[in-house]
């Protein structure tokens, strides 16, 4: 798919003349009634006073829409909560909530101001970012009877008309429609997208935007004894890949530092012969959110070009039950050398993830961060607004902390250690897949064991890559975590 939306976003220092199916968006403090309205005298008047009245408390993910008198523009206010509590990323989805109650309202165009802020520049980027994102819809199994329906163009109204602004909404719908292009990959169901699906997509955007193709195909992947991989895909019919898609930025050199973003590219979990039950099992074809995100994090490197040569590493398969599938009790050999023994094949993130680990080593990695819908544990522990972050190196770690805080994708470090060693020690092999909980620090001991000295760090995404529940801002389903965090890591 490269089917993306189609806004046409720009910036003014005034607010247009209004016109039919037009809206103006206001940002409204739950603790500041009155808003600037920049001399629109009869706009700021209905504004404070349903804000005033208590019509509208500005309360963050609420928001009202209204038509001003003797004008055929709507006034769309909406809520940001405390100005306290402020964050751009309160802003991201303030804008993405607008853009969506915008088209439910069947606006055309609409204007967007910005509540008063250190950095406009920041501002407009996330409010540009927010907007496409917010626009994102995964009904593409619908059949679409009535017209579509979408918003045109958005306006954002600045203090002053610079040219980088320009570049901050050109960078915004790069990283926009890339997080886009992950969640569509991971809202896929499991019988479209197979490994061998997910690998022809990964090859179709790394030949649109100039990236380097060298995947494994299943026989590449026996011979080289990732035994990993190859157990847990062995059950199913579909064959197991692992996708590598490469950055290199000009005039790299082949011993210049490599970075890899490994994904667990499960495209579908059913757990494999230890089997889960049924209820919720249609969420694990998002089982390769991770891997769609390293790989959408790539396809926004490749336009923005950091100085940085980086490889997306996916080892992908479907879990599935057969005659074929490998058993608990069973032993592999991973591509690290370790044996591991698998007491659980629902636990089967990490046994692909250990060949890719150990595979971004055999390039030469110097430093790695992994991201997979890792363990349910992690979803009790932090919910759906933190990723569970793992490291072994503390200088790496508080990069990546860094920029998932800069990208609005706060994270929540977790200890790696060998207080944990028991519940990953076997009594006939290395390692085994599963010991009981806390399950999610098994897990990230487990991978640590592969990365070793390598500074490595964890994502685990399994609370945070998909909404339980439509938002405000956003779809039931995917999320699209991670991608942001990697680019701002790229360039931090
Ligand atoms: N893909 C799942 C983890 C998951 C669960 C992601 C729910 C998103 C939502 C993973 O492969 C898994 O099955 N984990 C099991 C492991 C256990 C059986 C050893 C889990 O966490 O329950
Ligand atoms: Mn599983
Ligand atoms: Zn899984």
């Amino acid at each position: 798919m490269s089917k993306q939306i189609s806004l046409n976003i720009e910036t003014a220092t005034a607010i247009p003349q209004p016109s039919a199916r037009q809206a103006i968006a206001v940002p409204v403090f739950s603790d500041e009634p009155r808003v600037s309205l920049l001399n629109q005298d009869e706009l700021q008047r209905t504004v404070e006073q349903s804000a005033l009245n208590g019509e509208f408390k500005g309360e963050a993910g609420t928001q009202l829409l209204l038509h001003a008198s003797r004008s055929e523009r709507a006034l769309l206010l909406i809520g940001m909560g405390a100005h306290a509590d402020f964050s751009s990323d309160e802003l991201r989805r303030a804008s993405g909530m607008a853009a969506r109650e915008a088209r439910e309202a069947r606006v055309k165009h609409l204007v967007m101001l910005l509540p008063v802020v250190d950095d406009e520049r920041l501002a407009v980027r996330v409010v540009a970012e927010g907007a496409l994102l917010g626009l994102y819809e995964n009904n593409f199994y619908q059949s679409q009877d009535e017209e579509n329906f979408w918003v045109e163009k958005l306006t954002i109204i600045v203090s002053e008309n610079r040219s980088e602004l320009r570049d901050e909404i050109e960078r915004a719908r790069i990283v926009a429609e890339s997080v886009n292009w992950t969640r569509h990959l991971a809202d896929e169901p499991g019988a479209s997208l197979p490994p061998r699906e997910f690998a022809r997509r990964a090859a179709e955007m790394a030949q649109e935007f100039g990236l380097k193709v060298e995947s494994l195909d299943v026989d590449e992947i026996r011979a080289r004894g990732m035994g990993g991989l190859w157990g847990v895909g062995q059950g199913s019919e579909e064959k197991p890949a692992l996708i590598v898609v490469r950055y290199e930025p000009e005039g790299a050199r082949d011993n210049d530092e490599l970075w890899a973003f490994v994904g667990k590219g499960i495209t579908f979990d059913t757990g494999g012969i230890s089997l889960k039950h049924g209820l919720d099992m249609y969420e694990m074809k998002t089982d390769m959110a991770g891997g769609a995100a390293a790989l959408g994090a790539l396809r926004a490197i490749a336009q923005l070009k950091p100085n940085k040569r980086i490889v997306a590493i996916v080892p992908s398969a479907e879990n599935m039950p057969s005659g074929h599938s490998i058993k608990p009790g069973d032993v592999v050999k991973t591509f690290g050398g370790y044996t591991i023994e698998v007491v659980d094949t629902d636990a089967e993130g990490r046994m692909v993830l250990v060949d890719g680990i150990a595979y971004a080593k055999s390039l030469g990695a110097s430093r790695i961060v992994d991201l997979a819908t890792l363990t349910g544990s992690i979803i009790v522990a932090l919910g759906e607004h933190r990723t569970g972050l793992f490291s072994n190196d503390d200088d790496w770690a508080n990069q990546v902390i860094e920029a998932s805080e800069r990208a609005g994708e706060p994270t929540w470090r977790m200890p790696v250690s060998d207080d944990y060693k028991k519940r990953i020690e076997s009594d006939i092999a290395d390692f085994k897949n599963y010991g009981g909980r806390p399950d999610a620090t098994a897990a990230a001991l487990l991978l640590s064991k592969f990365a070793q000295k390598t500074p490595w760090v964890h994502l685990d995404i399994a609370g945070t890559s998909w909404y339980d529940e439509a938002q405000p801002h956003a779809p039931k389903g995917s999320t699209g975590v991670g991608v942001r965090t990697l680019v701002e890591l790229a360039f931090g």
